[in-house]
């Protein structure tokens, strides 16, 4: 009975054999085209996938960069600029080649001399002071003229403490766990740590808040284009008038701050805190590290 069975498994297994070469001759084309098929669809298509996806995930990079991660979608509605905003002629005066370099070399020559300090005096100055550099700091471009920026100036002593508080329990914990080794080891020339002293004693303390968005007249979203950007560049335009007013500043971007600041100041949701600067004359014995500007040839490439 078995050598029966095996008899017959064997005479089908070569019947199978058989007929499978037949259909091999007979249908190879289609086969060899099968296996094709299988090759590309198994190894060529993926490889090219890969290659795809990873120019489209720099693209999407690149557009997740662009701030436009808060942007609206359009809902159809009017400009958040009147439609019908009017042209005017433009204000300016053409200097001569000499004046040009005297003044661009004036003013290289002026800011270079900016540093940032760490202790400040209490000595106090003109609040007039202040608002002209926010007036200036205002001047900056914005995406689509949004202006994407709140400037809240402290000069109470009350707030100043409360933010000190704020600021040098969090900064603790960055030293000590949040930033790593090689933060804290590259902050140290600089000889920063979490006591921030210059948060009560400067005389005034500017807090930027970016505007992710605005809210139009009706209530409705305003989408703040390049809020980023724009405000950075503000914020260099305050960095340069606080200079050129003969004052001093620290720019810092408190870490982990910002909610409980913003609750603080009473800001909307809508805003978050940016930057932080003291503004005021340096203490007595003020030292900078002395540090060295990168020479133009570093940092320009010209074609
Ligand atoms: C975005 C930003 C954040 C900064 N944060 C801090 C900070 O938290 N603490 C600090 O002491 N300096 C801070 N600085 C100041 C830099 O350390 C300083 O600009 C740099 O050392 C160069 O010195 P200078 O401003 O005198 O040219 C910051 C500067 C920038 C632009």
């Amino acid at each position: 009975m078995t050598i029966r069975c095996c008899y017959s498994l064997i005479s089908l297994l070569i019947f199978h054999t058989r007929l499978n070469l037949i259909m091999i001759e007979k249908y190879w084309e289609y086969l060899a085209a099968a296996i094709s098929l299988y090759f590309v669809i198994h190894f060529v298509y993926p490889r090219f996938q890969k290659k795809k996806s990873a120019t489209e995930r720099s693209r999407e990079n690149d557009v997740s960069n662009d701030n436009y991660s808060d942007v609206e979608e359009d809902d159809g509605v009017a400009p958040a600029l009147p439609e019908d905003l009017e042209h005017v002629p433009l204000k300016f005066d053409i200097l001569s080649t000499d004046v040009m370099i005297k003044n661009s070399r004036d003013f290289y020559e002026k800011m270079n001399r900016r540093r940032t300090i760490r202790t400040f005096s209490s000595k106090s100055f003109p609040k007039e002071v202040i608002y002209n550099i926010i007036k200036t700091a205002g001047t900056a471009p914005s995406g689509a003229h949004t202006e994407p920026w709140t400037f809240v100036v402290v000069e109470s002593m009350d707030i100043k403490r409360e933010i000190r508080e704020i600021i040098e329990t969090e900064e603790e914990t960055n030293y000590k766990k949040r930033m790593g080794k090689k933060w804290t080891t590259d902050l140290k020339p600089l000889r920063t740590n979490w006591i921030k002293e210059y948060l009560t004693e400067a005389p005034y303390l500017i807090l930027v808040f970016k505007q992710s968005y605005g809210l139009k007249p009706d209530g409705t979203k305003k989408n703040h284009y390049y809020n980023e950007q724009s405000l950075s560049i503000a914020v260099g335009f305050l960095l340069a008038a606080i200079h050129n007013a003969g004052l001093f500043s620290l720019t810092s971007t408190p870490l982990n701050c910002g909610p409980a600041i913003r609750l603080l100041l009473n800001r909307p949701s809508s805003e978050k805190l940016a930057f932080l600067l003291p503004v005021g004359y340096p203490s007595e014995g003020c030292l900078v590290p002395d540090l060295h500007r990168k020479p133009l040839y570093e940092i320009m490439i010209e074609y």
